[in-house]
C-alpha cells in the first residue's frame, strides 16, 4: 500500500491535502527548518496563524524548497484582536506580505470570540468573503465554532465556511460540532490530534499500536483520517515528523476504529479553552 496523501475536495470546489503540518508554538528561529524538514518528507500542506508568530518562516520555507507555490497549501488566521473589519482587512494583507505570497489557500477566523465585538463575529465572516471574492483567499473557513455560531453564520452570510478547525482527539470526539459540519458540507480539520501527546500513553491506544505494528502516534492520526477529518500534527523532532507522515499505508478495522473513540470523555478531554468562554486578546 503506497503512503499517498489523498487530497480531499472543499464545498467551493478546492481540494486540500487530508495531512498536513502544525506550526503552533514552534519559535520563529526553528519554524524554516522544521517546515523544510516536512516538505522534504512530502507533507504539501502547512497551518499556521497570525497569532503563531512564525508566517514570515513558513513563507521562507516553501519558497527555499523549490516547490512551486501551487503545489502547497498554506493556510493562515485571523488574528483575535483583528474581528473589526477595517482592521481584519490591514491584517489579512500583513498576513500576505509576512508569507511573501499573493493569496493563500485557506483563511480562517481562529475563534469565535462570542463575548467579544459585541458578539458579531458575522461582519468578520463577510469581510473574510471580501477576500475570497478577489482571489487573495482561495477558500475561507472559521476554527472554534460551535454548532450555535455556525448556524449563525448559516442565517446571515452567504458563504458556507469550507472547513471548521476544531479540537479533536480520542479524549474529545466533539461528535455533536462535527455532525453539523457532515450536514453542511463543512469539513472538521482536527487541532491538537493526538491531543499534544495526553493520548499516547493511554492502555486502549497503546494495545492498538502494539495489534498493527504501528507508533500511538501513528494509530491515532490513521483513527482521525479514517473518519474523514483534516489533521496537522505538530513536531520539531524528525523522527516525529516522519512518522506522522506514514499513515496511510495501514488500516484501522471497525473494532479498533470503535475502541479508540469509546475514549471519549466530552467536555472533561478538551485539553484548549472552551470557545463559547475564550476571550482571549494579544497585547
Ligand atoms: N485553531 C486553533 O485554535 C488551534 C489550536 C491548537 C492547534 N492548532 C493547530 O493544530 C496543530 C496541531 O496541534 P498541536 O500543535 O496543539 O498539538 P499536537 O499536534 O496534537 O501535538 C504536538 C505535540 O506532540 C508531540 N508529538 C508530535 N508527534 C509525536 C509523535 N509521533 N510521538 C510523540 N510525540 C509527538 C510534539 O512534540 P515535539 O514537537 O517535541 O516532537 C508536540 O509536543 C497546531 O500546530 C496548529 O497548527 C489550531
Amino acid at each position: 500500500m503506497a503512503n499517498t496523501v489523498p487530497d480531499i475536495s472543499l464545498n467551493d470546489g478546492n481540494t486540500i491535502p487530508q495531512l498536513g503540518f502544525g506550526v503552533y508554538q514552534i519559535e520563529p528561529r526553528d519554524t524554516a527548518e522544521a517546515v523544510g524538514r516536512a516538505l522534504e518528507i512530502g507533507y504539501r500542506h502547512i497551518d499556521t496563524a497570525q497569532m503563531y508568530g512564525n508566517e514570515a518562516e513558513v513563507g521562507e520555507a516553501v519558497r527555499a524548497s523549490g516547490l512551486d507555490r501551487g503545489e502547497v497549501f498554506v493556510t493562515s488566521k485571523l488574528n483575535n484582536g483583528f474581528h473589526r473589519p477595517e482592521d481584519a482587512r490591514r491584517a489579512f494583507e500583513s498576513t500576505l506580505s509576512a508569507l511573501k505570497m499573493d493569496y493563500v489557500d485557506l483563511f480562517l477566523i481562529h475563534w469565535p470570540l462570542p463575548t467579544r465585538y459585541d458578539g458579531d463575529f458575522v461582519s468578520t465572516w463577510k469581510t473574510l468573503e471580501e477576500f475570497q471574492r478577489d482571489g487573495r483567499a482561495r477558500s475561507i473557513g472559521v476554527s472554534n465554532f460551535q454548532v450555535p455560531h455556525l448556524e449563525r453564520l448559516a442565517a446571515e452570510a452567504d458563504v458556507v465556511p469550507a472547513v471548521n478547525q476544531i479540537e479533536v482527539h480520542p479524549y474529545l470526539t466533539n461528535e455533536q460540532v462535527r455532525a453539523y459540519g457532515g450536514e453542511h458540507n463543512i469539513l472538521t480539520e482536527a487541532w491538537s490530534p493526538i491531543a499534544q501527546g495526553r493520548v499516547l500513553d493511554d492502555p486502549t491506544i497503546v494495545d492498538v499500536a502494539e495489534q498493527v505494528g504501528r507508533t500511538p502516534a501513528q494509530v491515532v492520526l490513521r483513527w482521525h483520517v479514517q473518519r474523514g477529518d483534516i489533521v496537522f500534527p505538530k513536531s520539531t523532532t524528525p523522527k516525529r515528523i516522519e512518522e506522522n507522515f506514514r499513515i496511510f499505508d495501514f488500516t484501522l478495522d471497525d473494532t479498533a476504529m470503535e475502541r479508540i473513540s469509546g475514549l471519549d470523555r466530552g467536555e472533561a478531554g478538551r485539553t484548549g479553552p472552551n470557545p463559547d468562554e475564550f476571550d482571549y486578546i494579544p497585547a
